[in-house]
């Protein structure tokens, strides 16, 4: 006898935002399709997607035992593999003992349909030519499950071809989301109980280049968004030094529910490095503009990506990085050693840095940040400020994030949720301590 009940999918997400954001969205795909249905937390499905990321070859392997585990502990389920490590490598993956599918990015609009025809043997593979994304795949996603904030993916792919990078090639150039679409979807997750949207996308700062006979940009768009009623907090994921103009700067500080917070990616602090990784800016226009928004917002966290030990970065290399590092007004680092990604520009780059030094770096590079990040929570004691609470289950206190990105603790106040205004009264072990107004 054939059941007729749906199939249960639950999902393992790897990267950054925009798979947070791209799980929601397939799993909508899902949802809308009466074949299928969302696992509940911790209830074993009959399909599991593992939403992976490219981005370092430990991200690869982080895929690998996910597929790997899940293979183990559930045999009988279907297992499907997308995300940017599918789009890089679908053979490489389809070798994997129990993998059923694996779906391109360009591929994910039609995740029910794909999912439906894996039933051989043999993994099936749809992984279109990533040029075929040609326009934004609009899902009306209306949650987004486990999580407090908001993410709204309103651009993905990049024109920019840094050497570093394989964004390019799992997600093709970049294509901007209609603007009425966004201001649908952010009204929508508002209603829905969401306070806080990120707004996100992998080069954000393109947005509405690509649209044909518009004039929307990113700051008319933010402006559109922050015309939402009901919308507490909206959030800005990284943008790129060049895409942070004064009209941006100045919308931050004139509007209080405008998280104040930039994630801008440095990367390295010596100009030669920089030619070489392809990037578009050289670090003094960095170093101009962080001290540019740290003068124009105060108490703005200021956040930044580095990478350490790119082919050809010389000691002399990374003491400019470490002095851009010791000047800049940032308030956290993330510091990765460089990893070649298979099918970069950078690939073909000699003059490899040795593993133990790449890690150095790293390790120095954190180190300075951390004590900035020291000196910026410091600063915060005393201030009133607005946290969203996140549900921490089982402790007893609440913790949440502020609007310039640090994470605040209210001992002994279990389980508070939403928005509320607190007094800073200390520093926790990497966050704040508080009490509420
Ligand atoms: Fe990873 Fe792809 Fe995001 S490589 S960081 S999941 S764009």
């Amino acid at each position: 006898m054939t059941s007729t009940k749906p199939q249960r999918v639950a999902f393992r997400t790897f990267g950054c935002r925009l798979n947070q954001y791209d799980s929601e969205a397939m799993r909508t795909l899902l949802e809308g399709d009466e074949s299928y249905e969302t696992a509940a937390p911790g209830e074993v499905a009959d399909v599991y997607v593992v939403n992976t990321c490219s981005v370092t070859a430990r991200a690869d392997a982080s895929a690998r035992k996910a597929i790997r585990r899940l293979r183990k502990e559930h045999p009988e389920a279907k297992l499907v593999v997308a995300g940017c490590y599918a789009q890089r490598a679908p053979k490489e993956i389809a070798q994997l003992a129990g993998v059923s599918l694996v779906l391109g990015t360009p591929d994910r609009a039609n995740i029910v349909e794909e999912i439906t025809a894996a039933k051989g043997e043999a993994p099936r593979i749809a992984v279109s030519p990533v040029e075929m994304e040609s326009e934004f795949l609009n899902v009306p996603v209306t949650d987004m499950l486990g999580h407090t904030r908001a993410v709204v993916k309103v651009q993905d792919g990049c024109n920019q071809a840094c050497s570093y990078c394989i964004i390019p090639q799992t997600r093709g150039h970049s294509v901007s989301r209609e603007p009425q679409q966004v201001i649908e979807q952010v009204a929508g997750l508002v209603s829905g109980g969401y306070p806080e949207v990120v707004i996100s996308g992998v080069h954000v700062g393109d947005y509405g280049l690509d649209l044909a006979n518009s004039d929307w940009d990113l700051p008319r768009l933010l402006r559109a968004l922050l015309a939402v009623p009901g919308l507490e907090r909206l959030r800005l994921s990284s943008i790129e030094p060049a895409s942070i103009n004064h009209e941006l700067i100045d919308l931050m500080a004139s509007d209080r529910r405008f998280a104040r917070h930039f994630h801008i990616p440095l990367q390295s602090g010596s100009d030669s490095v920089l030619e070489r990784m392809g990037r578009r800016y050289r670090a003094a226009d960095f170093s101009e503009l962080v001290a540019r928004i740290a003068a124009t917002i105060p108490d703005c966290g200021i956040g930044s990506d580095l990478i350490c030990g790119f082919p050809g970065e010389t000691e002399d290399d990374f003491e400019q990085t470490l002095e851009r590092l010791r000047a800049a007004p940032l308030s956290y680092l993330h510091a990765f050693p460089y990893s070649v990604r298979p099918g970069s520009p950078a690939e073909a780059f000699g003059d490899r840095v040795p593993g133990d030094i790449k890690k150095q770096r790293v390790r120095m590079a954190k180190r300075l940040v951390s004590e900035k990040n020291e000196h910026f929570r410091r600063a915060q004691v005393g201030q009133r400020m607005r946290v969203l609470f996140e549900r921490v289950k089982g402790k007893d206190y609440s913790a949440g994030w502020s609007d310039n990105y640090l994470r605040v603790e209210l001992p002994g106040e279990a389980g508070l949720s939403g928005m509320k205004e607190v007094k800073i009264t200390g520093l926790s072990v990497s966050g704040l301590t508080a009490t509420i107004c």
